[in-house]
């Protein structure tokens, strides 16, 4: 469209043509969901600034560079929401949905990150994003990795792999980043400029660095989970017993420290092989120090974000061919008085078959185009009405698959004869 108006880079359409899998997949996860005794909640998809800047991190790629962030007309600094979990942690204490509660949500919606796009990276993405709040685990971390597990089944979908790590405590943590730090600073000539800049804010994210003369010198960094309290080590030997007692497969990556600073604990990645660099299809974590952090009452907390775009694609790959939402049934009328007795006979076939689809074939055009246009919905069987049948009182039924016949039908008669014929 040329001096049109443009679309946003990175932001993206799903068109009717593609909806069919995004409603396949949607549908797959509020049953997961329900099925888990997991309840919806929806949040704004705009928060004030600050709320991300103290969960996701000041050190953060989110918050340094790829945050949506605004004045509104009052002066506020608002930002889009890049994610959900702070959205819902903020959502807990103000709703004061706390004092010693549980609580297992989920949500979906749309999420905002200024990244460069490519292929399975967007500028908005949406998520399929599960918390449970108020659990201490490692019971409920092995429930949230379980479901997802039944998602691929039930999705059918098997080229996906599960990470584990745990990142301790805040305490251990601190710990274990100080001997990193040492370590990288015994190396500071092999450290790139992205890895120098990180190792003053957030020296655990230089393990994650994707830079291939960075993997010699990463390879020989000390590793969290020799540097595990005792507490987050039994904790997270009794998740991975718990796994293996479910029949999921796992691998430890002791290098997966994810992007988000409000992690403790357990952590963990689903990726897949099938989608090129963009390879994390589902992650998450406990954040037991977040809600504290934030002014609640402290109370654990563990979720995982999966990124919808990138399953919808692993889906089509796949071949999934979602059931088709065809209309059972097109009116095609001709005629002023034609158009409206079909407008009426419409709504009244739609109180009377209340599970049926009943298009109504507005736009004109004469019987053959019309006709063309029924064909092309999907739909199995056409209504006629021109002035013939309307003088009549009756309208004709055309199949338009298989077989072509056409009859004749009362208009008193037209719901019944609809839900045989469609019976068939
Ligand atoms: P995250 O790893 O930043 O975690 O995002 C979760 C998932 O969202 C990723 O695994 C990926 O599938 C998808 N995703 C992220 N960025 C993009 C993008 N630019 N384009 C397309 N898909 C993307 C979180 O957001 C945490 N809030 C997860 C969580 C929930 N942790 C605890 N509770």
């Amino acid at each position: 469209m040329s001096g049109g108006i443009q679309p946003i880079r990175g932001m993206n359409d799903v068109l009717p043509a593609e909806i069919g899998l995004w409603q396949h997949l949607e549908a797959a996860l509020r049953e997961l969901a329900a099925a888990y005794g997991y309840e919806e909640i929806r949040v704004p998809v705009v928060e004030h600034t600050e709320l991300f800047k103290r969960s996701i991190g000041e050190f953060t790629d989110i918050v340094e560079k790829e945050m949506y962030t605004f004045s509104d007309q009052g002066g506020d600094s608002l930002t889009l929401r890049p994610e959900a979990t702070a959205g819902i942690a903020r959502a807990a204490i103000s709703n004061g949905m706390l004092r010693g509660q549980k609580h297992k949500l989920w949500c979906i919606g749309p999420m905002f990150r200024h990244e460069r796009p490519q292929k399975g990276r967007y500028r908005q993405f949406h998520q399929f994003d599960v918390e449970a709040i108020g659990f201490e685990g490692p019971d409920v971390d092995a429930e949230l990795i379980v479901m997802m597990a039944r998602l691929w089944r039930v999705l059918g979908l098997t080229r996906v792999r599960l990470k584990l790590n745990s990142l301790g405590t805040p305490e251990s943590r601190a710990a274990y980043r100080d001997k990193l730090v040492q370590y990288f600073r015994g190396h500071e000539q092999a450290l790139d400029a992205d890895s120098r800049r990180r190792l003053g804010g957030n020296p655990l994210r230089i393990l994650d660095s994707k830079n291939p003369d960075m993997q010699a010198l990463i390879a020989g960094a000390p590793l969290i989970v020799d540097h595990l309290d005792a507490a987050s080590s039994e904790h997270f030997g009794a998740l991975q017993a718990a796994l293996r007692a479910a029949g999921v497969d796992f691998s430890i990556d002791p290098r997966l420290v994810r992007g988000l600073d409000y992690y403790s604990r357990t952590v963990f990645e689903w990726t897949t092989d099938a989608l090129g660099s963009q390879d994390a299809v589902c992650s998450g974590g406990r954040y037991d120090g977040l809600i504290a952090h934030l002014g609640g009452e402290p109370t654990p907390a563990i979720g995982f974000a999966m990124g919808i775009e990138r399953v919808v694609e692993l889906l089509r790959q796949a071949g999934t061919v979602p059931a088709a939402h065809m209309p059972d049934v097109y009116i095609v009328a001709q005629g002023t008085r034609a158009v409206s007795a079909g407008l009426a006979l419409a709504e009244r076939l739609r109180d009377e078959l209340p599970r049926r689809r009943i298009a109504f074939g507005a736009g004109g055009g004469n019987f053959k185009a019309q006709f063309r246009r029924a064909d092309r919905s999907g739909a199995r069987l056409a209504l006629v009405i021109g002035d013939s049948e309307l003088e009549r009182g009756v309208v004709a039924v055309k199949n338009l698959r298989g077989e072509a016949n056409q009859i004749e039908c009362p208009m008193s008669e037209v719901g019944t004869r609809l839900e045989a014929a469609l019976k068939e």
